[in-house]
């Protein structure tokens, strides 16, 4: 049964896009069982930026951050698995800074700065739902 909390929605940042991992990152996450269901590579504008980090429009990074994450294309997606599925892509991300994310984690394995952590996953149900809306309105 397919419930709020089956999916969540991710970025392959930039990064990942200019580095060609896209596939490795999507591979990951298809090995452990998570499942597909949209994706799309997009330039991501201000408008669209500003309103998936609501949360950090005020913050002092934040100029830095759109810069990177308008840069240049992004695989945008959704995954579905099972119940808080958010929580199991979160886990496989690792911590928000690659140079502190344990290795076997995307951005302990593939980055060393801070703002090019190369991956994106929703952080709670909520968030899932609201980015899911934002970049995939007819699911
Ligand atoms: P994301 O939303 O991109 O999945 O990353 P996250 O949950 O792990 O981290 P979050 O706190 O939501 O921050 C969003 C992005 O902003 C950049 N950031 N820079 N310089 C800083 O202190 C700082 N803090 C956050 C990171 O690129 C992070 O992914
Ligand atoms: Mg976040």
């Amino acid at each position: 049964m397919t419930t709020a909390s089956n999916r969540t929605f991710i970025i392959c940042k930039p990064d990942a896009v200019e580095r060609g991992y896209v596939g490795h990152i999507l591979d990951r996450f298809e090995r452990k069982g998570l499942k597909l269901v949209a994706g799309e590579l997009r330039v991501l504008d201000e408008a669209t930026l500003s309103q998936h980090y609501a949360e950090h429009v005020e913050k002092p990074f934040y100029g830095d951050l759109v810069a990177f994450m308008s840069r240049s294309p992004a695989f945008v997606a959704v995954l579905e698995g099972p119940e808080d599925t958010f929580a199991v892509v979160r886990t496989m991300m690792g911590a928000t800074n690659p140079a502190e994310a344990p290795p076997g984690t995307i951005r302990g394995d593939l980055g060393t700065e801070m703002t090019e952590n190369l991956v994106h996953g929703s952080d709670s149900v909520e968030s899932a739902t609201r980015e899911i809306g934002i970049f995939f309105p007819s699911l």
